[in-house]
């Protein structure tokens, strides 16, 4: 039997993505992601070749689960984890459980197949708190500002010690905000966006002066894709655009595109609190364009446009905006 890619948390925003490029290069896949009564399989469960991957439901804190689902895997991307920070600050446990076991159940599992070329690890710019120096590069500080991000830097270094203690072929990608069609609608474009679909008058948000640094979703894929085969074990790569922009840009950049005007309201339960509030993050992702060549090939309104598209066409509930910004 041909050794195969095993996605984590394939079948949500990111991994879905990763699925469907990689299957279109060829890749044989296995998919891990969570089950549910229903054996809803995410965002794959419309996807044309769903026959042609291999499922396993579960449940990634499962190390019995983990084991054989890694089994005969040639290469392993591992994204399964829970990632909204709002919902970090009421269930930190849950995060440490999925984050970072999820983690050390992946690691752990690949410690005897001997066969694996590639661990991909999915870190986050969230790891570095709000930046200090810009742009922010992989040497940066690490500033554990929500639970979410502790989770994270904890998964990073438990995987950088399985590469130093067990020589695993681990590599670290570290992206930067993603946005793009599938994304939650708990995450901040898509947040915005619906807004401006809804009845309500206002586009209820947090704090709208943070800047982030947004990567289009087949861009992050495509560094997913490059970074196989490089063998750069044990190292960390950021993934990012390189310019930021602050939300108040954003919202003013959907309302243009959209073509509706609403008023912006601040709203309490939106804001995180203070300490914990990432005021400005910036990648500098020149080592790994350095390594691989990549770079992201949407720019941002073009990327804007086609999540309006998405978010428009689809049928998300338009009314039902999340309260929470991740
Ligand atoms: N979206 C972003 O902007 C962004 C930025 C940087 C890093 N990341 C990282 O990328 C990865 C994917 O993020 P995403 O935005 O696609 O999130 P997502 O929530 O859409 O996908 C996460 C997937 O993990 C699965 N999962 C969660 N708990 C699980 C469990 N206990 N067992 C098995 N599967 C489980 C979910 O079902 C889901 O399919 C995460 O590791 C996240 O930290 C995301």
């Amino acid at each position: 039997m041909s050794k195969k890619t095993l996605i984590t948390g394939g079948c949500g925003f990111i991994g879905s993505h990763i699925v469907e490029f990689f299957h279109s290069q060829n890749h044989d896949i296995k998919v891990l992601d969570k089950y549910n009564h229903s054996n809803s399989l995410g965002w794959l469960d419309n996807y044309k070749f769903r026959n042609d991957i291999e499922f396993c439901m579960g449940d990634i804190r499962d190390y019995d689960f983990v084991k054989s689902s890694a089994n005969n895997s040639r290469n392993i991307i591992h994204l399964a984890a829970l990632i909204g920070i709002p919902y970090s600050y009421i269930s930190p446990l849950a995060y440490l459980k999925t984050n970072i076991e999820g983690t050390y159940n992946i690691l752990q599992a690949s410690k005897n197949l001997t066969y694996i070329n590639d661990i991909i690890v999915t870190s986050t710019s969230e790891v570095y708190g709000s930046g200090k120096i810009f742009p922010m590069t992989e040497d940066h500080s690490l500033n554990a500002q929500s639970p979410y991000s502790a989770t994270k830097i904890s998964a990073d270094s438990i995987s950088l010690s399985f590469y130093r203690s067990y020589d695993l072929p681990i590599t670290i990608l570290r992206p930067f905000n993603n946005y793009g069609p599938r994304q939650s609608n708990r995450a901040i474009i898509p947040t915005i966006i619906s807004q401006f679909f809804n009845e309500n008058k206002y586009i209820e948000v947090g704090n709208i002066n943070t800047t982030r640094d947004f990567t289009y979703v087949s861009d992050t894929v495509s560094a997913f894709f490059k970074i196989l085969g490089k063998k750069k074990y044990g190292e960390i790569f950021n993934v990012s655009s390189g310019f930021d922009i602050s939300i108040e840009e954003v919202i003013k950049k959907v309302s243009k595109i959209v073509r509706i005007e609403k008023k912006i309201k601040k709203i309490k339960n939106r804001i995180r609190p203070s300490k914990s509030e990432v005021t400005r993050l910036l990648g500098d992702s020149k080592k790994f364009i350095k390594l691989t060549k990549w770079s992201p090939k949407i720019n941002f309104d073009d990327g804007l446009t086609k999540t309006i598209d998405w978010i428009k066409s689809s049928k998300i509930n338009l009314k039902n905006s999340s309260r929470y910004i991740v």
